[in-house]
């Protein structure tokens, strides 16, 4: 069998979402289930090793985030868990994958978008800080993503267009709370306000991650035009989803691919043990 303990820490991390339950390419180097004081994370977590164009191999953690098999609906993620199991293994850097309704024409099914801002639609019924219970903290969340780790991300998904990706350098991503999808009078409303995406899973995971310091940016697939465009009698559903993440799975494995194979360089050791983060809250206790 697979070992079931990792030594030396591990830097980076990818979070998979709808349509990447695994990252196949990879060197499964390990399993590991991890334990927090907020349970057990969605997923056990996946080492895999990555080996750069130099030839150097970087551990990589790999986390599906709505479980092995889907059984968490998007107000069902583990979030404190999943984000303090990745902390606890050493992870700094996070690249998160969610599939995302368009509320932009010109952001078409299968395009992806490197968002920085995000509007909270969240009912507030997740648990969404690690600073409670006597643990008081207050981070900065004026810039949700990292900017430095969405260069990154945007260099590497510009490099692939010639094989066909389509790739948008910023965006406001609408995080509403679902598990239904928005009514028409919502979405246009968030049209309205200059939302670009919209999701289900951006928060609190990005908050959770700005409080452990982990720097985190998220890739966006554009798999529907939510409920505003209505063009061809056709509403966001599952089975659309599904289509287009399955359609364009190949496009994504290869973006993580890439933007591994450059974060793995030594040029962005800096960047990805997120040096810049640190210092923000002065006691975290059980994640330190
Ligand atoms: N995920 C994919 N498409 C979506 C949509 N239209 N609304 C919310 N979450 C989504």
């Amino acid at each position: 069998g697979l070992p079931s303990t990792y030594d030396g820490a591990i830097h980076i991390a990818v979070i998979g979402g709808t349509g990447i339950q695994s990252l196949p390419g990879f060197t499964l180097a390990a399993t590991l289930t991890v334990d927090t004081p907020w349970g057990p994370p969605s997923s056990p977590i996946s080492v895999l090793h990555h080996e750069n164009d130099g030839g150097q191999s970087t551990p990589v953690a790999f986390l599906s985030r709505h479980g092995l098999h889907h059984e968490f609906a998007p107000h069902e993620v583990k979030n404190q868990a999943n984000i303090a199991a990745l902390r606890s293994l050493g992870v700094r850097t996070i690249i998160a994958f969610s599939a995302v309704g368009s509320l932009q024409e010109e952001i078409r099914p299968r395009d992806f978008v490197v968002p920085d801002q995000i509007i909270d639609r969240t009912k507030g019924i997740r648990p969404f800080t690690f600073f409670e219970g006597g643990m008081v903290g207050h981070v900065g969340f004026g810039d949700p993503f990292d900017a430095g780790l969405a260069k990154v991300v945007q260099k590497c998904g510009h490099a692939l267009e010639g094989d066909g990706v389509r790739l948008h350098d910023s965006g406001t991503l609408i995080c509403m709370e679902g598990p239904q999808f928005s009514t028409r009078a919502e979405s246009n409303l968030y049209r309205s306000w200059g939302g670009s995406v919209i999701n289900m899973s951006a928060l609190p995971e990005a908050k959770l991650a700005r409080e452990a310091e982990i720097s985190y940016q998220m890739i966006c697939m554009a798999t529907d035009y939510d409920c505003w465009r209505n063009v061809d009698g056709e509403d966001v559903n599952v089975t659309m989803v599904m289509a287009h993440m399955k359609a364009n799975a190949e496009n994504a494995r290869r973006f993580v691919g890439a933007v591994l194979n450059e974060l793995t360089k030594k040029e962005h050791e800096v960047q990805v043990q997120a040096k810049h983060l640190e210092g923000q809250m002065k006691w975290m206790g059980a994640m330190t």
